[in-house]
């Protein structure tokens, strides 16, 4: 059997729980981003797949609900696990993307709900010290490989995707906040004055949003689907995106 490891991760928490996953299984496996070249042949390939992202709001980062969207057919008797990262609370953060992903044929064949830092690094108020934050990271590999153990002997867990969860996500998060995630948004916040025109940012952006100017200072159009790999990327934290400025450096976690 072929086994996918799948992922859209903006600044590589939910890649790190994926990968966990995957080396806790013992199968012929692969692992892709979205974002890759060949990641449509490969999906085509796989029996199973193991697919991970961060929640938003309870929600799909809008680039990820795109290409589940505009490839539907590939899903139709896909077996697929679901990783749902996030900082903190979710609901149905699996549930969500578990409905889409059967509305085009594909069985779910479970979920976990694993905490990582949040990445939001321009809101103090959601932050945590780098030891707490190690901790956590730590905690998120035991989950991924005990929820890696149970799928491989046929007894997969299923958090998010039961209806109180649906109800969770739903009145905790998606009534309130579903403007966010519903189009591309005009952002992120440069700082002009702090941009040395590395051109790192315009790089990283997997949404082609950012890109340098005549006088080799960044500037974003209207297409960004906030996932922070460019806040994080910037080495003068000249980005910021639902805060006012970088508070928190999360450079050295993952490695
Ligand atoms: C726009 C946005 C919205 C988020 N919403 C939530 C949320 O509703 N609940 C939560 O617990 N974490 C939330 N987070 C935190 C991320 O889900 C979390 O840090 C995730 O692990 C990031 O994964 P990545 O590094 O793979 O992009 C949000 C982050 C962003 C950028
Ligand atoms: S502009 Fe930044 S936050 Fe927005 S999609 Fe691009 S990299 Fe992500
Ligand atoms: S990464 Fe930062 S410094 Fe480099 S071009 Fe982008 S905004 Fe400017």
């Amino acid at each position: 059997m072929k086994t996918l490891g799948l992922y859209f991760s903006g600044t590589g928490n939910s890649k790190y729980c994926v990968e966990e996953f995957m080396k806790a299984i013992n199968e012929e496996t692969h692992l892709s981003s979205i974002e890759d070249k060949n990641v449509i042949s490969l999906i085509k390939e796989a029996d199973s797949i193991i697919l991970g992202y961060p929640v938003y709001y309870s929600n799909l980062p809008l680039i990820l609900k795109d290409f589940i969207k505009s490839n539907h057919q590939l899903w139709n008797n896909k077996q697929i696990f679901l990783i749902a990262t996030q900082g903190m609370f979710s609901g149905d953060g699996s549930g969500y993307c578990a409905r889409l992903l059967k509305e085009y044929g594909a069985t779910i064949t479970g979920g976990i709900h694993i905490k990582m830092p949040d990445n939001t690094i321009d809101v103090k108020a959601l932050k945590k010290d780098t030891i707490k934050e190690q901790e956590i990271i730590e905690q998120a590999k035991t989950t991924a490989q005990k929820a890696a153990k149970l799928y491989m002997q046929g007894n997969a867990p299923k958090h998010g995707l039961n209806p109180a969860s649906h109800i969770l996500g739903l009145f905790g998060q998606r009534l309130w906040f579903s403007r966010m995630v519903k189009e591309y948004k005009d952002h992120p916040k440069i700082n002009r004055d702090k941009c040395i025109g590395c051109n790192k940012c315009v790089s990283c952006c997997p949404m082609q949003n950012l890109s340098l100017n005549n006088d080799n200072k960044a500037i974003h159009t209207n297409k960004c689907t906030l996932c922070y790999r460019c806040v994080h990327t910037c080495p003068t934290q000249s980005i910021a995106l639902l805060g006012k400025q970088v508070v928190h450096d999360q450079s050295t976690l993952i490695k």
